[in-house]
């Protein structure tokens, strides 16, 4: 939540900052604003709403100078508004701060400063004013050898007193070439290319400058001058982030012709499962049988026979994936799988010991819930595997071992390739525990894969469907409620269909299995509902074929997504109906039905008129609890 990206040495830097504050805007869009440096003084432009109000403003009132930092902002604390975007600067205009976290304790700390006015609603103003008062005081640690303020001291300084989490970047009149930033539980990246210093929450607010960049680590500090970054810890020794090489490009993350990013990201699903599955079986060595292998996972095949239990924890659509990741490792590898929504994970007693793995899923592995999760359990000593879409991510680093997605940048809020490549590691993760136990042969295995193999074609045959799919939101984009019903792997798409709809067309809509229904949610059903129901061919079918007809019996309209081999059974029970291929493998099934529920929640929120990459009240990575 909230991006920041800091630019210095650049001549160009408020247009490079504005630019990139555009590829952050999905972070948060609740307000923006930017500040440059000059010996002059600190000068600061910032409006509440989403980017362009701040590009408007910068065009009436032109910023120029080689040093600038700005903000996208995900309100927490105060309301969207001018005074509450940041930056925020001290009372004295001497210091400017960006900040992403929540400080806890801001309310003690500003006691601390006594009758100080503040000018912002925020916990991150504070911050400003605490920096200025160290660089004032003269007797503090804040002093370059050769006596004069030092704004890395100062950040240092002010940091220790800091509860909560943070990605900050300031910026001082009396220093204006340097970006000092401090990371704590939340992303920040660093970089440095031809002469200009750069700071941001993620790469893609650097691409186009560079692909080499370096994520702090939680507790390291770094000054960011155009000669080059300096990094420390917190006692001010030396450090070293995490430096990597980004494998996308300026056009991975830009729309190339498409209305909307979630329209070309449900696109790019065919291409990004293949590159998911892409390279997964080899011999162990020559003569022997091929055998699935997971280079990134770090962890080796022998310790899975010591595993006797797994947690699956996720947030959101991730978790989702999560659902379908325990029915695939529960079938082949016959370990038992809970899926945990990571928010409530730590704030409870799970049962975790050296035995059980845990898979934290998470597309930017940002999320805070999945991080302090995975972190609870490793305290416990329980292997953890980070299955994420981003390189050098902090879940991704701080895991036991990982396995990358490879979907390319997702920058719609609402995710989709993300989602269907989730489901091929989860896959993946499932046949792999299960050769490693010993439960499914080299040979099923490859039988196994060579049918996922099939999925990205059958992906392209359902993406076909988009005109039929546009007309029935035609139909039905004025529903008051709509019900999406599953079972079996249908169901974790039920609810993926339902968090889709109301994410971006704000409709009502909720997820239940089939058979819950008739134990309460049924009593919601009503002539005008409509229901929405996962009917694949397979051994759960004829009952879901049952609970179609309970619902049309209550006058609800029914869309029933039924594949080659259910859609003949289901045109007498259902108003509509979509066919969609028959999927290579049933637990690859998830991948294909939940395409036609992205498209359709795509055209119902173009058709009420909504902003579908940026819906109301959220963002993209969500780094406060
Ligand atoms: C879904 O469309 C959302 N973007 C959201 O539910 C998301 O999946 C969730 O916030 C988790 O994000 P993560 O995968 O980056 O951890």
């Amino acid at each position: 939540m909230c991006g920041i990206i800091g630019i210095t040495g650049h001549a160009a830097a408020v247009d490079g900052v504005v630019a990139g504050l555009r590829r952050l805007e999905y972070r948060g869009y609740d307000s923006a604003g930017v500040v440059t440096t000059d010996p002059e003084g600190l000068r600061v432009v910032k409006r509440a709403g989403k980017l362009d109000n701040l590009a408007g403003a910068l065009d009436g009132q032109p910023l120029s100078a080689s040093t600038a930092l700005g903000h996208t902002r995900w309100a927490t604390h105060g309301e969207p508004s001018d005074r509450n975007a940041h930056p925020h600067l001290d009372p004295s205009g001497r210091v400017a701060i960006v900040h992403n976290g929540i400080i806890e304790n801001y309310q003690t700390l500003k006691a601390e400063l006594g009758d100080v006015r503040f000018a912002s609603d925020t916990d991150s103003e504070v911050v400003a004013h605490l920096i200025a008062e160290q660089l004032t005081a003269s007797s503090t640690a804040a002093t370059a050898a050769d006596g004069t303020p030092d704004l890395l001291a100062a950040v240092r300084a002010v940091v220790a007193r800091l509860e909560g989490a943070y990605a900050l970047c300031v910026v001082a009149a009396d220093d204006p070439e340097t970006l000092v930033v401090a990371k704590h539980e939340a992303p920040l990246i660093v970089a440095q290319a031809e002469g200009v210093g750069y700071c941001a929450s993620d790469v893609a607010a650097l691409i186009e400058h560079t692909n080499e960049v370096a994520a702090l680590l939680d507790g390291q500090f770094a000054r960011i001058t155009p000669q080059g970054i300096e990094v420390v810890d917190v006692d001010g020794v030396p450090a070293t982030p995490h430096a990597y090489t980004v494998d996308w490009d300026l056009a991975a993350a830009e729309k190339q012709g498409y209305d909307h990013f979630m329209l070309k990201e449900i696109h790019e699903q065919p291409q990004a499962v293949a590159d998911t599955l892409l390279d997964r079986l080899n011999a162990p060595a020559p003569g022997l049988p091929p055998r699935l292998q997971l280079d990134e996972l770090r962890i080796d095949e022998g310790e899975f026979s010591r595993i006797d239990k797994v947690f699956i924890l996720a947030c959101g659509t991730s978790l989702h994936a999560g659902m379908v990741g325990k029915l695939a490792i529960e079938h082949w590898a016959g370990i038992p799988v809970d899926v945990e929504v990571a928010s409530e994970f730590r704030y409870r007693d799970p049962i975790v010991d050296p035995h059980t793995l845990v898979i934290a899923i998470s597309q930017s592995g940002e999320t805070i819930d999945t991080i302090a999760g995975a972190a609870h359990a490793r305290n416990q000593r329980a292997p953890v595997i980070a299955l994420t879409n981003v390189v050098g991510s902090t879940l991704a680093r701080e895991a036991d071992g990982g396995l990358y997605t490879h979907a390319g940048p997702e920058v719609a809020v609402a995710s989709t390739k993300a989602f269907t490549t989730q489901i091929v590691g989860c896959l993946l993760l499932g046949l792999y525990f299960g050769q490693a136990r010993g439960r499914v042969y080299s040979s099923e295995v490859a039988d196994i894969l060579e049918r996922f193999d099939r999925v990205p074609d059958a992906l392209r045959e359902v993406l076909e469907l988009d005109g039929q799919l546009r007309e029935l939101a035609q139909r039905y984009h004025d529903v008051d409620y709509t019900m999406f019903i599953g079972r079996h792997a249908g169901l974790p798409i039920a609810m993926e269909g339902a968090l889709k709809l109301k994410e971006i067309s704000y409709l009502h809509a909720e997820a239940f299995p089939a058979g819950e229904m008739k134990h309460g949610p049924i009593a919601l059903i009503e002539p005008g509902s409509l229901v929405v129901a996962l009917a694949p061919a397979g051994h759960v079918f004829g009952k879901m074929v049952s609970n179609i007809q309970e619902v049309r019996a209550r006058g609800a309209s029914v869309l029933a997504i039924g594949t080659a081999g259910s859609t003949a059974a289901l045109t007498e029970h259902a108003d509509d109906v979509l066919t969609l291929p028959e999927p290579p493998h049933e637990l690859a099934g998830p991948i294909l039905s939940v395409v036609p529920l992205q498209l359709f929640s795509y055209h119902v929120a173009t058709l009420r008129g909504e902003d579908v990459d940026q819906p109301r009240n959220l963002a993209k990575t969500v780094t406060v609890e």
